[in-house]
């Protein structure tokens, strides 16, 4: 008899993934037939760990599908909207579970599931709800509606040791921004698996437009914190002020950025980044 792994297993996996991922492509499959080409296709831009969402009817069989013929890649499961989804997410073999929103019934379930769950938040209400349950990483949803990069800054006061995946409204001008928060592990969003792409089957583009959208990232730094290399220290005091370093900010190459530890989880402390300021 297996037992269920521990919040903190459940969270290191889920900082695993998402740190060398850094994007989660948000995919809905229309056709059977479009299931392992566009999986290819997106591993072969750089994008490895997917979440398949179950709004379509083949949501469940792509899952399979692709957990028996792609082992290489981790397959989760978008759009757990109660229980019973979270039962056939798990029972088609997704790794984990997102949900666009946040119930006591799912997050009660997950915590009996042997699967880390994403759970959907688009306010501090329900990050607590998560949060009193030892949910300790949210989907930030839907990102830009909700407040963006500003929601993510205001949210790191209180919660200083939740790390969220902004989703909805992320795109090829934002990503970057978002994962230069702290409190960001990776973006998700759907903008690399442009719909017309996949209806023609243009398997070439959607590997394209993937590899641009992690090249992207590592692109120069936004305007905003190129301008100075002046910055505060968001705390403590002790936090030394340097130049933007995209490295630094976790925006740099994936197989460069330190290793989150989670101060909680993990036991370990360390210093935030500074936060660049413009010049007056
Ligand atoms: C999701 O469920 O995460 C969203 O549909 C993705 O939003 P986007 O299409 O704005 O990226």
């Amino acid at each position: 008899m297996t037992s269920t792994p521990s919040m903190t297993d459940k969270i290191a996996l889920i900082d695993q993934w998402c740190s060398a991922a850094r994007i989660l492509p948000v995919i809905t499959i229309e056709r059977e037939a479009d299931i392992l080409p566009l999986a290819d296709a997106l591993a072969a831009g750089g994008l490895k760990v997917l979440e398949i969402t179950l709004r379509s009817a083949l949501g469940l069989s792509a899952i399979r599908l692709l957990r028996e013929q792609r082992p290489e890649l981790i397959v989760g499961a978008g759009t757990v909207l109660d229980a019973a989804m979270l039962e056939q997410a798990e029972a088609a073999g997704a790794q984990f579970i997102v949900s666009p929103g946040s119930t006591a019934e799912l997050l009660d379930a997950a915590l009996q599931s042997s699967l880390p769950l994403l759970p959907g938040v688009a306010s501090a209400s329900e990050i607590m709800l998560g949060y009193a349950r030892g949910y300790r990483r949210f989907k930030l949803f839907p990102a830009e509606v909700c407040g963006g990069v500003a929601a993510l800054k205001a949210l790191g006061g209180p919660f200083g040791n939740i790390r969220f995946c902004p989703t909805g409204g992320v795109n090829a001008r934002n990503a970057r921004d978002y994962l230069a928060q702290s409190n960001v592990m990776c973006v998700g969003g759907t903008w690399m698996v442009d719909a017309k792409a996949v209806r023609a089957g243009d398997w070439a583009a959607i590997e394209n437009a993937t590899r641009q959208a992690l090249q992207a990232l590592d692109a120069a730094p936004p305007a905003e914190l190129r301008a100075t290399s002046t910055c505060v220290p968001s705390a403590p005091s002790s936090a030394s002020c340097r130049p933007y370093d995209p490295v630094a900010a976790g925006v740099g190459p994936a197989a460069s950025r330190p290793p989150y530890r989670d101060p909680e989880v993990f036991h370990e402390y360390r210093a935030p980044a500074c936060r660049a300021v413009s010049p007056s």
